[in-house]
């Protein structure tokens, strides 16, 4: 198995999970500044950690607390990112997936001109990473945008988000276009139908037509602001390529069972659907058609066909965490995945977190997706969320995440093998981060432990636990010593 040379090992990490300072240096409160942690709520119960109210969120935005909204205070990398590049650097990370925060660049979404504090704390990221021999790759919109932009017209389900979206990515492209060839624009678009706000703003109680309709019309706009900024990239930053990104939730029929077969068909293609729009320029007519028979019209402008046709991307990405099966059985036992529902699949083991481990998976999405779309593919998120135990000497153990990424890399050795045309892999959360669905920190995805508990309290020191020197020896032996 040969990774091949240039192979871009790296990380990834999402501002609005790591950064912390909220209110630092003129940034303005985005979504995920009123996403509360819910310590009394069953973890595994997503809909319940991501339900909002418009009272909910006007009660967060005058609270002070950053006990309770942890990603207020994230692993104050804001501060610390020095140190973190150090321990990234010392793994020989070659590329670091970050996000750019829409507002510390544009408090409210709405100024006219970026805050120079915003825009000078991304140039000194940068910079440190290049020093480090650290390529970034930048996520434009990571589950973030400005909280006044949800609250006065419903988030992206206003057209007129493209045109202040497209007035930050230029800002971006102007100002850092120097140190990246990478680009994404959405994390995981298809996110929008799962969790509606952190991914687009959107307020149940704005949505006239129901939040379904809200999802597919927000969704529109992110497409038509995607392809416009593709656009942008490409006369702005020569050579720059710009990526879609999926989450890409693998669906195995449960049984053998034709019904169950066509069930599960139909959930691929649905996940597939937000891909194809971004590489192939067009709504795929099975989705249009079904929005049709769910009474779902999406309102376009003249012109938004064309835009979509003309700027397609140029490279693939998707997050691979775990797989799911389908069947028609409504008894048919479910578990939890990355921000949804599955039937339960006996051949595999879950986190505690209810995900199942799926290795075989990854090659299999690879090879899906590749001779799907032709394009050089970049896995950008992938990993094991667990609770690690701190040794008495300071030691981490962590010989189940070990044995998570042997296994993943295994198969993604395969997939190249198989001929798949794969740039890189971002292991999620390299360092400790507050989780995404849960806002805890004790479901932990990192090589690097950050002394932090779900309250925030601890004294944010770094160690390096077991999987770090396994990491290390990885990309040194580019995935020969696995
Ligand atoms: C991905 C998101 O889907 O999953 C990340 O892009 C997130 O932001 C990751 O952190 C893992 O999910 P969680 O909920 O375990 O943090």
């Amino acid at each position: 198995m040969h990774f091949p040379n240039g192979f871009l090992w790296g990380g990834a990490l999402a501002a609005n999970q790591c950064e912390g300072a909220w209110r630092e240096d003129g940034k303005g409160l985005s979504v995920q500044d009123v996403q509360a942690f819910k310590p009394h709520v069953d973890q595994k119960d997503l809909k319940a950690h991501t339900a909002v109210s418009m009272d909910g969120i006007l009660s967060a935005m005058a609270d002070p607390d950053v006990t309770f909204y942890p990603k207020r205070h994230g692993i104050d990398f804001y501060h610390r990112y020095e140190e973190d590049l150090d321990l990234f650097a010392e793994m020989g990370f070659k590329l670091l997936r970050v996000s750019i925060a829409w507002t510390r660049l544009y408090p409210t979404g709405r100024e006219l001109t970026p805050n120079p504090k915003g825009v000078a704390f991304y140039h000194r990221l940068f910079t440190a990473m290049r020093e480090r021999g650290i390529e970034p790759l930048i996520t434009l919109a990571h589950y973030e945008m400005p909280v006044t932009l949800a609250l006065e017209g419903n988030g992206w389900v206003s057209r007129d988000v493209i045109g202040l979206f497209v007035r930050f990515c230029r800002t971006c492209f102007a100002e850092y276009g120097k140190y990246c060839r990478y680009w994404i624009t959405f994390n995981e678009i298809d996110s929008c139908i799962r969790h509606p706000f952190t991914t687009a703003g959107i307020i149940p109680e704005l949505c006239e037509n129901g939040e379904l309709a809200a999802c597919y019309q927000a969704l529109h706009h992110q497409f038509v602001a995607s392809a416009l900024v593709t656009k942008d990239l490409h006369e702005m930053v020569p050579g720059a390529m710009m990526g879609c990104m999926l989450t890409k939730l693998t669906v195995y029929p449960y049984t053998c069972a034709p019904a169950d077969a066509l069930a599960t068909q139909k959930r691929n293609l649905e996940n597939l659907s937000y891909t194809d729009v971004q590489v192939f320029g067009e709504y795929p007519r099975l989705i249009l058609r079904d929005l049709e028979k769910k009474g779902i019209s999406i309102a376009m402008e003249p012109g938004d066909t064309d835009i979509l046709k003309a700027n397609t991307v140029d490279y693939v990405t998707f997050s691979y965490y775990m797989s799911m099966t389908e069947s028609v059985d409504p008894n048919a036992p479910r578990t939890p995945g990355n921000t949804v529902l599955g039937v339960k699949n006996p051949y595999l083991p879950s986190s505690e977190w209810g995900w199942q481990t799926d290795p075989i998976g990854l090659r299999y999405s690879l090879i899906e997706m590749y001779d799907r779309y032709k394009k050089p593919i970049f896995v950008v998120e992938n990993g094991l969320g667990a609770r690690d135990t701190v040794e008495a000497d300071g030691s981490i153990h962590d010989s189940y995440r070990i044995d998570y990424f042997r296994r993943h890399f295994q198969e993604m050795g395969k997939a190249i093998d198989d001929g798949v045309e794969l740039l890189g892999y971002t292991s999620w959360g390299p360092i400790d981060i507050i989780s995404a669905s849960g806002n805890q920190m004790s479901k932990r995805y990192g090589f690097i432990y950050v002394d932090q508990d779900d309250y925030g309290k601890g004294t944010l020191n770094r160690s390096r636990k077991d999987s770090f020197y396994w990491y290390k020896e990885v990309i040194a032996t580019n995935g020969e010593n696995l």
